[in-house]
């Protein structure tokens, strides 16, 4: 301990003599040929902080302290030992980064614990600067120390996008815009002959709602789910299931970030079309993502449809899913597995676990949700309600009932939702709450949606087939709900929609089979494995955001699904010259794309 305590004190003043010398240039390489344009001069920071200029990056500061101690390293050690000390050395590295940085932005040890319990940090520095002063601040310091550095929005992600133990997690939800407002409209000009809205990336998807309505715009298209942030959704690509709308990325138009040089950029659609396919879904791996300017349209006036149709007429009719799927604006359907046992059979299955030999997934019924877009006229005056949450008083699929009971459960309360009701769009999207007790994740796996429907209705068929077998087998379910959906693909590298990942007679829209149970919940897991290796020749992909990165051997089918679009991905961001050194990047993301290389990095 006595030695640590050393190292600490040596390089704290060792760090404070260069540190005052100079911050900002320094031996890496960071000339911007031919991208002079996508510097925003952000001058000095006001008030009492000085920036200082730059020192040559000294790896070793960190390795010293932690380099023995990463999970590569401490095979012959518990992991409890293990990371008791790293946490030990990372409180000598707090006080070097409390010195650094000075008095803001506060940073902290964290355990981590994302929001679903999935993902798990034992140890992370976790800031929330205020300022891009405060991020260009931690930045510069970071280099300095050779740590990582990652955002983070609403930590909804299921996968391990989160920064690596040991380094440093950037809250964005609390940074404020230096030159402007929180999120602003941008009426068309000579450039663009639309609306945009530019906003900041922590801004909640349901304040980005809110605007919209105040200012007679919208989106098209948006997950099930209010409480991400505008950033987070660029980054993995969030979607919805409006047919002809893309992704949260596909609306983007300009965007600017922080590079790890402590450079604020802005990319705009227009002046770096190819630069931008790889930007507007970035991981994170670009730099922080500071503000984001999207597409927007005139507001339009939806009507919802909720109803209950037998599984059988939909999913095992291609022509019928496919009239559904092309004929309304958005179509969702949502599965809750043995929803349709009668009272008599519900009570065997409450005494002893009795699966009816009469039930079949056929006979259950989907909830089919529409939304058609209506004029003025056919509103005829109704009044335009707010978001309808999908009262599920506790899980999503089910309410307080236990076992398989609670898909029929999860229907009934569906049903209570009124069958016609007219919104604002943004507010017609489904939105689900949270589940209230326990836990509940999801795992995504897209595929390409033929002209025909036909590819589209087997991947469906599949995953319900093998939700009946186990219930019918192990009287027990691999998900408790089944949220297939459909959207446009766009020219982005890293969207798992994309035009560069195609199938015969293709229909340019993504399939997205998504569902859900608790983590835990017996054959989740195995099931999701399964469908990826029954659909791996059609070029099955996985949600960036969603569990994914347990099914073996998913690294190499995502390097071989995606093929040359990581190519040109990692190229642009070679050529953006946002991060030489890897700042941005972690462990896993290190696995698929590879580290950048340069020497100098060391
Ligand atoms: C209940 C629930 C419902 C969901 N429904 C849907 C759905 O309907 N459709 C769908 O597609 N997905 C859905 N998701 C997944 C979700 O959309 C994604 O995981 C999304 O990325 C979450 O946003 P977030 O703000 O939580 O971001 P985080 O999970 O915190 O971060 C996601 C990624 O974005 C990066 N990032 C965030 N902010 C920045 C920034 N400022 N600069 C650089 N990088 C940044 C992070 O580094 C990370 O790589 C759902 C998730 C949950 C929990
Ligand atoms: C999500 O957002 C809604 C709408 O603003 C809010 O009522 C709810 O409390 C939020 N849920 C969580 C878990 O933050
Ligand atoms: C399948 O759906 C189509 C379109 O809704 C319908 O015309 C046809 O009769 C259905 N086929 C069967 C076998 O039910
Ligand atoms: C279902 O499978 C689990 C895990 O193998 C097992 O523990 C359980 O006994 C099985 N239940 C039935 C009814 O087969
Ligand atoms: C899909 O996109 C390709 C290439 O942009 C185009 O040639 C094709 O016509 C499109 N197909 C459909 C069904 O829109």
């Amino acid at each position: 301990m006595k030695v640590l305590l050393a190292i600490a004190l040596c390089l704290a003043t060792c760090m404070s003599v260069t540190w005052s010398r100079s911050l900002r240039s320094s031996v890496i390489d960071d000339s911007l040929e031919g991208l002079e344009d996508t510097i925003v001069p952000l001058g000095d920071e006001p008030a009492n902080y000085r920036a200082k200029r730059s020192v040559i990056r000294k790896p070793t500061a960190l390795s010293e302290i932690m380099g023995p101690l990463s999970r590569r390293h401490a095979r012959d050690v518990t992991e409890f030992e293990r990371s008791n000390e790293v946490y030990y050395r990372m409180r000598s590295l707090l006080s070097i980064l409390k010195i650094l940085i000075g008095r803001e932005p506060i940073i902290e040890i964290y355990h981590y614990v994302n929001w679903d319990k999935t993902i798990t940090i034992d140890n992370l520095f976790y800031t929330a600067p205020t300022s891009i002063y405060q991020v260009r601040r931690i930045i510069l310091v970071a280099r300095y120390l050779g740590m990582r550095v990652r955002a983070t929005g609403a930590g909804h992600s299921r996968s391990p996008l989160y920064v690596d133990e040991g380094n440093i997690m950037m809250d964005v939800r609390d940074l404020e815009r230096h030159d402007g407002p929180r999120m602003q409209i941008n009426p068309e000009n000579s450039v663009r002959n639309y609306k945009t809205l530019t906003a900041m990336t922590g801004v909640y998807e349901y304040d980005l709602n809110e605007f919209m309505v105040r200012n007679d715009v919208t989106m098209l298209s948006q997950p099930l789910n209010v409480n991400e942030t505008l950033g987070g959704m660029v980054a993995a690509a969030t979607h919805g299931s409006t047919w002809s709308a893309p992704t949260f990325s596909g609306y983007v138009r300009e965007l600017r970030l922080m590079d790890s040089s402590g450079r604020l950029r802005r990319f705009t659609i227009e002046r770096h079309p190819e630069l931008m396919k790889a930007i507007i879904c970035n991981l994170g791996m670009f730099g922080i993502m500071y503000d984001i300017t999207i597409q927007v349209y005139p507001t339009l006036i939806a009507k919802v449809h909720n109803q209950f149709v037998p599984l059988d007429s939909i999913i095992y009719n291609h022509t019928a899913l496919r009239d559904t799927v092309t004929g309304n604006f958005l179509t969702e359907i949502s599965w809750f597995p043995f929803n349709s046992v009668t009272d008599a059979e519900a009570e065997d299955y409450r005494r002893d676990g009795t699966i009816p030999t009469a039930w079949n997934a056929k006979r259950d019924s989907i909830w089919l949700r529409s939304i058609t877009i209506v004029s003025e006229a056919e509103l005829g005056g109704r009044p335009l309600e707010p978001t309808h949450f999908l009262p599920t008083k506790g899980s999503l699929s089910g309410g307080n009932e236990k076992g398989l009971l609670r898909g029929r459960e999860a229907v009934a309360i569906a049903k209570r939702i009124p069958t016609v009701s007219y919104h604002h769009l943004v507010n017609a999207f489904p939105v689900i709450l949270p589940p209230r007790w326990g836990t509940e994740t999801s795992a995504a796996f897209m595929l390409n949606i033929d002209n025909q429907f036909t590819r589209a209705a087997a991947a469906l068929q599949f995953i319900i087939e093998e939700a009946e077998n186990q219930i019918k087998a192990n009287g027990s379910t691999p998900l408790n709900a089944l949220l297939p959906r459909f959207f446009e693909n766009s020219d982005c590298d890293l969207c798992p929609g994309n035009y560069d990942i195609s199938q015969p007679d293709d229909s340019n829209r993504t399939l997205v089979i998504d569902f859900l149970a608790p983590p835990a919940q017996y054959g989740f897991y195995p099931t999701a494995r399964k469908f990826v290796d029954h659909f791996r020749d059609q070029k099955v992909r996985p949600h960036w955001g969603k569990r994914h990165d347990n099914i073996p051997g998913i690294i190499d089918h995502i390097k071989l699904v995606y093929g040359d679009n990581l190519d040109h991905f990692q190229r642009m961001r070679r050529m953006a010259q946002v991060d030489p050194c890897d700042m941005f990047m972690n462990t896993y993301l290190i696995e698929i794309f590879g580290r950048s290389g340069n020497w100098w990095c060391a």
